[in-house]
């Protein structure tokens, strides 16, 4: 089967996560990615927290499947006329390097355009062009702070917390991929390549809008409803960290089920949706609470919420996580168990969907990855392996013309 992607050739300069991610998107879709690495060291993904000595570590083979990998030094001038023969033919460059340095490999944008007109040039920076810190090297938790999801997260007692989500890294790829998706599409009414630059403070700031709703309303009226300060605790100006609330108009906690005491996911997230008042209480045995006025509505149950909370808890005392939700489903109540890593990997629909998936590498044999979370109708998304480094180097120089001595020398000099 095609793959919609297909024909699309994209120079994969990028490292670590936030890039990667991008390509490997582009990739598990049909594109042609190549993954441009230092001859003899390559990503230092591949080496960092390795499970198996030797081996290309986790943290490369789940964010580089479906490429391949061409060994370069672009430093030298072999190395520059190989990647100029590359640009001539490729349709996009991605890059997450440290601020200016593929300026300082020589190729600038302006002589990237020159190359080749219809280039698409996708960079993956810590801030915006022109930002105050815009030479700043970043990394995931970095991002995170400078983009307000850390001094909106965790209890209000503690200090700034940042999330195991990568906000700052595949979620600045994911958006970077939107906007090479973007680009591609206007060049093809134009005929033009074009820039296109994603900073890892606006992704994490664009996941974090409604906090800055929230400021707008604090500053206005100087509470937050919502908030598990509200009303009995205090509010500073500014939005303070809200626990485990519900970050919408529904309130919701992460409440204790059976087990708590001795299992760290022994728990559900709750959520009280205004309409499903009734069969919460049903649910939970309180059916005095349906019609009393002291609970009907949203705003008569706000300063009672966490007795509430307390009241499902030790509804939930006897119940497993699991149990309590397959209850709490056939009410139509918004709910789901705390999972842990060990019961995603397990789970029978997330291998079923491709979520979860297993995949072969030549070395390390057979592993667990996060398939595409997007599915189609009429695509089917095959994930593999990720590439050894410099696997596909001799064969992506022959496609552009070097002949098998011209390569020999060339990793004699490790050029490649
Ligand atoms: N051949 C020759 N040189 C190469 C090369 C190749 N194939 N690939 C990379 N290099 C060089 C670069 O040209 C650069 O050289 P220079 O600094 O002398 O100009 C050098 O390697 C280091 O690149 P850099 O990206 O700055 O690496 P770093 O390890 O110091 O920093 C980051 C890593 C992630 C902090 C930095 O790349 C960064 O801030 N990137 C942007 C934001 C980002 O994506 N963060 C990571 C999210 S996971």
């Amino acid at each position: 089967m095609s793959k919609p992607l297909e024909g699309i050739k994209i120079i994969d300069f990028t490292h670590v996560q936030a890039g990667p991610a991008c390509t490997q998107l582009l990739a598990w879709f049909g594109a042609d990615v190549i993954k441009v690495e230092r001859p003899g060291a390559g990503d230092v993904t591949r080496s960092q927290l390795r499970d198996i000595p030797g081996v290309d570590a986790l943290y490369f083979t789940m964010l580089n499947s479906n490429k391949r990998s061409l060994t370069l030094d672009t430093k030298t001038q072999d190395g520059k006329d190989i990647l100029t023969k590359l640009i001539k033919e490729s349709d996009v460059l991605v890059e997450n390097f440290g601020p200016g340095a593929l300026d300082r490999m020589g190729f600038t944008w302006e002589h990237i355009k020159e190359i080749n007109p219809g280039m698409i040039v996708a960079s993956v920076k810590g801030f915006s062009d022109g930002h105050h810190y815009e030479d700043l090297k970043v990394y995931e938790n970095v991002a995170q702070c400078a983009g307000g999801a850390a001094s909106t997260t965790g209890f209000d007692d503690g200090p700034p917390t940042v999330s195991a989500a990568a906000l700052g890294d595949s979620n600045t790829g994911m958006h970077l991929a939107i906007g090479i998706l973007t680009a591609l599409r206007a060049r093809d009414t134009t005929g033009k390549g074009q820039k296109v630059a994603v900073s890892m403070q606006d992704s994490v700031l664009n996941l974090c809008r409604v906090k800055l709703r929230d400021q707008q309303r604090l500053d206005r009226v100087g509470y937050l409803e919502e908030y598990p300060q509200y009303p009995h605790g205090t509010f500073s100006d500014v939005v303070p960290r809200g626990g485990n609330a519900g970050g919408g108009g529904q309130p919701g906690w992460v409440l204790k089920c059976k087990g708590w005491q001795t299992d760290p996911n022994a728990y559900i997230y709750f959520t009280i949706q205004g309409h499903a008042w009734a069969p919460i209480c049903r649910a939970i045995g309180k059916e005095e609470w349906i019609d009393d006025p002291a609970y009907t509505t949203a705003q008569a149950r706000q300063d009672k919420i966490f007795d509430i909370f307390a009241t499902i808890e030790e509804w939930l005392k006897d119940k497993t996580k699991f149990e309590a939700v397959d209850i709490l489903r056939k009410f139509d109540i918004p709910c789901s168990p705390v999972l842990s890593m060990k019961e995603i990997a397990a789970d029978p629909s997330l291998r079923a969907s491709g979520t979860i998936t297993e995949v072969e590498h030549k070395e390390r044999g057979t592993y667990l990855t996060v398939g595409s979370p997007i599915k189609f109708s009429d695509l089917k998304v095959e994930i593999k392996g990720s590439p050894l480094l410099g696997e596909h180097t001799d064969e992506i120089l022959a496609g552009l013309g070097y002949d098998p001595q011209k390569i020999a020398a060339l990793h004699e000099q490790r050029v490649v």
